[in-house]
């Protein structure tokens, strides 16, 4: 049986993930700080799916909770041959009104996890010839108006980078660059005011964004981004100069 690794599989995308990789009929390894959530999604999805599931409780902004992911992902017992780095939260402040704290959180989770966890992944993965890791960031990327912003273009390029030394050894990355999205991403006071700010047809549901990723990973590809709009809207925000996207003060929340 086919084993993935999920990060942040205890709301949104994270949950999302795990079931239709359970489905799919692969086990799966359920990461995120909420010991009490990933034990119900577990319970709910082996007894929906027949599926194996594990918990693993980490915090993912600091070392012990990284390396205890890392350590499961270096093990040859049941070893995981998808990882999905999705875990993630925005902070909803300028850089000049955040907090250090805020910002190395922020770092931590979208940088220096994925990063640590494709690292204990990836040799294994090499060795037995095959495997894959997802990568999840965001149109964000495109926009250059945020430290957030920031974060999800570097897992872009990182993931452009595996995808390049890893040719030919059986192993794929892949980036998904979701749009909005309903999760429990947007609950937080600071970014609350996204909800109303936006019009409803431009949020997607998790099950269209997992569905799209998951297919890109069977395919190896590199980067996708889920619906049409927000294909076009990123060739757009591409060709558009960055001073324009970058925006002012009062815009560089997330
Ligand atoms: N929703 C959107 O509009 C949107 C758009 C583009 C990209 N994304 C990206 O999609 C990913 C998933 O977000 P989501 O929308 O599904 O948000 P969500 O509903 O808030 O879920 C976030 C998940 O991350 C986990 N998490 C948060 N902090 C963590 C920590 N320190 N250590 C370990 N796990 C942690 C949470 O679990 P615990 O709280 O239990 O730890 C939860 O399972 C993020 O990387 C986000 O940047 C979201």
């Amino acid at each position: 049986m086919a084993i993935a690794l999920v990060t942040g599989a205890s709301a949104g995308l994270g949950e999302e993930f795990a079931w239709q990789l359970a489905t799919a009929g692969h086990d799966v390894v359920l990461v995120a700080r909420s010991r009490d959530r990933l034990s119900e999604v577990a319970e709910v999805l082996t007894s929906a799916t027949g599926s194996g599931a594990e918990i693993l409780p980490a915090d993912l902004t600091t070392e012990e909770g990284r390396e205890a992911v890392a350590a499961r992902l270096t093990a040859d017992e049941r070893p995981v041959s998808l990882l999905v780095n999705n875990a993630g939260f925005g902070i909803g402040a300028s850089f000049l009104d955040s907090t250090w704290d805020q910002e190395r959180a922020l770092l931590d989770i979208h940088v220096t996890a994925p990063m640590r966890l494709a690292h204990a992944a990836l040799p294994g993965m090499v060795a037995r010839g095959h495997g894959a890791v997802l990568n999840v960031s965001s149109v964000a990327a495109h926009l250059g108006n945020s430290t957030y912003a920031a974060h999800k273009r570097w897992a872009v390029d990182f993931t452009q980078a595996l995808a390049g030394q890893l040719a030919g050894t059986g192993v794929t990355a892949t980036a998904v660059l979701p749009g909005l999205v309903r999760t429990r991403f947007h609950d937080s006071d600071a970014l609350s005011h996204m909800r109303h700010e936006f019009p409803e047809p431009v949020w997607l549901d998790p099950e269209r964004v997992v569905t799209s990723a998951l297919a890109a990973v069977r395919r190896g590809q590199t980067v996708v981004t889920p619906s049409v709009g927000y294909a076009l809207a990123g060739s757009v925000l591409r060709a558009v100069p960055q001073r324009v996207t970058r925006g002012r003060r009062s815009q560089q929340r997330d």
